[in-house]
């Protein structure tokens, strides 16, 4: 295939890369499931605030450790973003409540478009990867969960450099791991933010804007901007 064979205009890519977290994964699955769950009345009427407020919170923490020189992996400060959420919001919720929430977060559900896209992908000949601050363990787990292992080349994780996205030396683990230039992967996050680090390394990306947010006021933007995964197969040329 050459460079003008996919709708893209682009190099055809030799790698697709997905973020986990958010793109792959539904992270308020995990607040959502405990609060329909017998012990999980504590959250009733309030998990999603908690569950936006975890994810935020995740999401500072890494961006502060890896400022800070403070380096913890992603089990670490997500388990110490539930502890800020759940004082927040139910913080009479006690440690069995606290232990589930971090047990369903191993198990988060992929959304219903994944296997299929991941597949058809995969079938064009183009390998996919995962891309993510999550430590390997919390990884491993959430792809077994999901049923996807088969479909993924690798799962690669910001611990074999120890500080988060979007550290440059984060999206340099898909160059090396598929030994190709930047604009040769296409990287694809709904995280507004992840996707200008991706784009400010020189990938091109996708942004998988679910949830209709307003676009990033950052120095590079997306490449391409989708309502979901669904997109990516005809985008890269992969549909028979
Ligand atoms: C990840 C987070 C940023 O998977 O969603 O890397």
């Amino acid at each position: 295939m050459t460079a003008s064979d996919n709708r893209l205009g682009w190099v055809h890519p030799r790698a697709c890369v997905f973020d986990a977290y958010g793109t792959l994964f539904d992270v308020a699955s995990a607040a959502r499931r405990a609060a329909a769950e017998p012990g999980g009345a504590a959250l009733a009427g309030l998990w999603p605030r908690l569950a936006e407020d975890w994810r935020r919170k995740q999401l500072e923490y890494t961006w502060l450790r890896s400022l800070m020189g403070q380096h913890a992996d992603f089990a670490t400060v997500t388990a110490e973003a539930l502890d800020w959420a759940l004082d927040t919001h139910a913080p009479g919720a006690g440690a069995p409540l606290r232990d589930r929430l971090l047990a369903l977060y191993d198990r988060l559900e992929a959304y219903p478009e994944v296997p299929a896209v991941l597949a058809a992908l995969r079938r064009a000949g183009l390998p996919c990867a995962i891309l993510s601050n999550g430590s390997p363990a919390m990884l491993a787990a959430a792809t077994a969960s999901a049923g996807i292992d088969a479909l993924l080349d690798a799962r690669l994780s910001v611990e074999t450099v120890g500080v988060f996205k979007p550290a440059p030396v984060v999206y340099a683990l898909a160059t090396d791991a598929f030994d190709c230039t930047p604009a040769e992967i296409l990287f694809v996050s709904s995280n507004g933010w992840d996707v200008a680090g991706a784009a400010q390394f020189g990938f091109r990306t996708a942004w998988v804007n679910r949830a209709g947010a307003r676009p990033e006021r950052l120095p590079k933007g997306p490449d391409r901007v989708l309502p979901d995964l669904s997109p990516l197969p005809a985008l890269t040329g992969a549909l028979p």
